[in-house]
């Protein structure tokens, strides 16, 4: 079901520095940033030749990415999300089997404009999973 690596998320507690990071120390391709404020949060996306990275930093005091940074104050990594082809496809599958689809299992609009959901980690080896329609 789950096709090719969208890409790995990374939450950071200071977008800029970690952009630069990616930027001038990696020597990667970094976008600008973009606000994202129903997720409460602002991404940056790190192009790599196979696949991308996505740089996360709370936006709000309401962010969700807020407990996790509490946790993991230098950052680390949040997410992976999977491209699907039929996001309620994989939703309806997913919950036939018994697995936990976060925000009552209607799709949000990602940072790519398309329709993702978020999966719970405590189902998936501990990772939280995004699924993104490609
Ligand atoms: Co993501």
């Amino acid at each position: 079901m789950i096709g090719r690596l969208n890409h790995v998320a990374i939450a950071v507690p200071d977008l800029e520095a970690a952009s630069a990071v990616y930027r001038d120390t990696l020597g990667a391709r970094v976008s600008a940033p973009e606000d994202l404020p129903d997720h409460g949060v602002t991404v940056v996306f790190v192009t790599l030749a196979n696949t991308s990275i996505e740089l996360v930093a709370p936006l709000g005091p309401e962010s969700p990415l807020a407990g996790f940074l509490k946790r993991h104050p230098a950052g680390g990594m949040h997410h992976v999300c999977y491209e699907v082809d039929d996001i309620i496809a994989a939703r309806d599958r997913l919950k036939e089997r018994g697995a936990r689809v976060l925000g009552g299992g209607q799709p949000a609009t990602g940072a790519h404009g398309k329709p993702v959901l978020f999966l719970h980690p405590k189902d998936f080896c501990g990772t939280l999973i995004e699924l993104e329609e490609a």
